[in-house]
C-alpha cells in the first residue's frame, strides 16, 4: 500500500506520519509537503531514516506538479492535510487560504479521479478537515455530522469549500472519499502562534500573555495523538462517502486553560504561585471571534470504537514538558518571519 499524506511536515500531519511510518512498516508512506513557515521537517528526524518514508517538497496549488505526481507514483490512498491553518492570517490575509485550501484540494481530487477512475477498487481519497465549518455555538448543544455548515472566516470558509468539493467528486465522479471534522488540537510540534504553545512560550520569557477580548471563547481539546490515532481507524474502518465528527470532549473557556497553564508553568519553573498568571493581558478581540465549538463524537466511538485519552491535566502537562524540553526546536522555527507576523499581529491590540 502506497499512501500519499499532504502537510505531513505541519503539525498535525507529522504525528499522522510518524503513526504511519511506525505501525504500518509494510506501507510506503510518501510524505507532500510545500515547507511553509508551519512545516518543518525537524518535526519527522526521528523517523526520516525509515526505509518506508519518502519525503518530497512540493505544492499542492501546482497544478502540474500534481498532475505529474500522480502519474510518476500510484498512490492507494490519500490523507489530505496540507493547508493554511491560522485563523488570525486567514483574517489578515484570506487569499492565501482560498488558493491552498479550495485550488489546492481541487487539484488533489482531479489527480486522484484522473489516476484512479478505471478501477476504484482499494483507493480512498481522505479530507481532513475542522470543526471551524460549522460555525460558532452558542452556551447550548454540539456540532454532529449533521449540522448545517455555517462557517464564519476565511479560514473556516475556504476549507468548508474543500469540503463541499471533496463530496461533490464523491457523487459526481464516484471517487471514495472519507472526511474528518475534527475540533482544537494540541500537543508536541504545534507552531507557537497557536494558543497552547504561544502561552508556553511567552510565560517562559516572561511575556505578556494576549488573551483576546475576554476571554470568554470556548473551545474543545484534543491531543494530537489521539487526533492522529483516529485518523488512522477512520482511514482503515472508515466507511465510503461517510463523514466522522472528532472531538475531546474537553470544553474550556480560554481564559480557564491560560491560568491552568500559568500553574503548571509556575510549578515547572520553581515560580511563587500566581506569578505567571500576572502576564495575562487582555487585548482587542478577534474580528468575528467564534464564541463556541464543541464536537458530540458519539458517532466514531460507536461505529469505530475510537474514544479521546483522559485526563486533560496530565496530557497539557505532558505538552507542556515537551516544550520546555525542546527550546531548539522552537528557536529553528521562530524565524525572523515569525518575528514580523507576531509584531504585526499584536503590537496595537
Ligand atoms: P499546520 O499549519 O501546522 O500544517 C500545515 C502543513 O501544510 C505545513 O507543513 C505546511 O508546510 C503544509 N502546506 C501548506 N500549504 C501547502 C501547499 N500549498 N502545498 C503543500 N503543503 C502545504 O496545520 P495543522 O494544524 O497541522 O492542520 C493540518 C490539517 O488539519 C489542516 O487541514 C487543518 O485544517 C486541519 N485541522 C487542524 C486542527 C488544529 O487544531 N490544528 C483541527 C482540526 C483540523
Ligand atoms: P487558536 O489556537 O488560534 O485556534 P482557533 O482560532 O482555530 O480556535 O485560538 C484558540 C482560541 O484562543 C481562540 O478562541 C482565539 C484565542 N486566542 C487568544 O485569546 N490569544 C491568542 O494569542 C491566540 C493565538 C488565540
Amino acid at each position: 500500500m502506497k499512501l500519499l499524506v499532504t502537510g505531513g511536515a505541519g503539525f498535525i500531519g507529522s504525528h499522522v506520519v510518524r503513526l504511519l511510518v511506525n505501525k504500518y512498516p509494510n506501507y510506503e508512506i510518501v510524505n507532500l509537503d510545500k515547507l511553509t513557515y508551519a512545516g518543518n521537517l525537524e518535526n519527522l528526524k526521528d523517523i526520516e531514516k525509515n526505509p518506508n518514508y519518502k519525503f518530497i517538497q512540493g505544492d499542492i496549488t501546482d497544478k502540474q506538479f500534481i498532475s505529474d505526481l500522480f502519474v510518476a507514483e500510484t498512490f492507494d490512498g490519500v490523507l489530505h492535510l496540507a493547508a493554511e491553518s491560522h485563523v488570525d492570517r486567514s483574517i489578515s490575509g484570506p487569499e492565501a487560504f482560498v488558493i491552498t485550501n479550495v485550488i489546492g484540494t481541487l487539484n488533489l481530487l482531479n489527480a486522484a479521479v484522473q489516476q484512479w477512475k478505471g478501477d476504484y477498487t482499494g483507493k480512498l481519497f481522505y479530507h481532513i478537515s475542522t470543526d471551524e465549518v460549522f460555525g460558532s455555538l452558542g452556551q447550548e448543544g454540539k456540532f454532529d455530522e449533521n449540522t448545517s455548515y455555517d462557517p464564519r472566516s476565511p479560514y473556516s470558509s475556504s476549507k468548508a469549500s474543500s469540503d463541499h468539493l471533496v463530496r461533490a467528486y464523491h457523487h459526481t465522479y464516484g471517487l471514495p472519499i472519507v472526511i474528518t471534522n475534527c475540533s482544537n488540537n494540541y500537543g508536541s510540534h504545534q507552531f507557537p502562534e497557536k494558543l497552547i504553545p504561544l502561552m508556553i512560550h511567552n510565560i517562559k520569557t516572561n511575556r505578556p500573555l494576549p488573551v483576546y477580548g475576554k476571554g470568554e471563547n470556548i473551545r474543545d481539546w484534543l491531543w494530537v495523538e489521539d487526533h492522529a490515532r483516529a485518523i488512522d481507524v477512520v482511514f482503515h474502518q472508515g466507511k465510503n462517502g461517510e463523514t466522522y465528527c472528532i472531538g475531546g470532549n474537553n470544553e474550556w473557556k480560554n481564559i480557564d486553560l491560560v491560568h491552568l497553564l500559568c500553574e503548571i508553568m509556575d510549578d515547572r519553573l520553581g515560580r511563587e504561585k500566581g506569578t505567571s498568571a500576572g502576564l495575562i493581558t487582555f487585548v482587542k478581540d478577534r474580528a468575528g471571534h467564534d464564541l463556541r465549538y464543541a464536537i458530540d463524537a458519539t458517532k466514531i466511538k460507536f461505529e469505530l470504537g475510537w474514544e479521546p485519552t483522559q485526563p486533560f491535566r496530565d496530557l497539557l502537562e505532558k505538552t507542556v514538558d515537551w516544550y520546555l524540553a525542546n527550546e531548539e526546536w522552537l528557536e529553528h522555527i521562530t524565524s525572523g518571519a515569525y518575528r514580523n507576523y507576531y509584531i504585526d499581529q499584536y503590537q496595537n491590540r
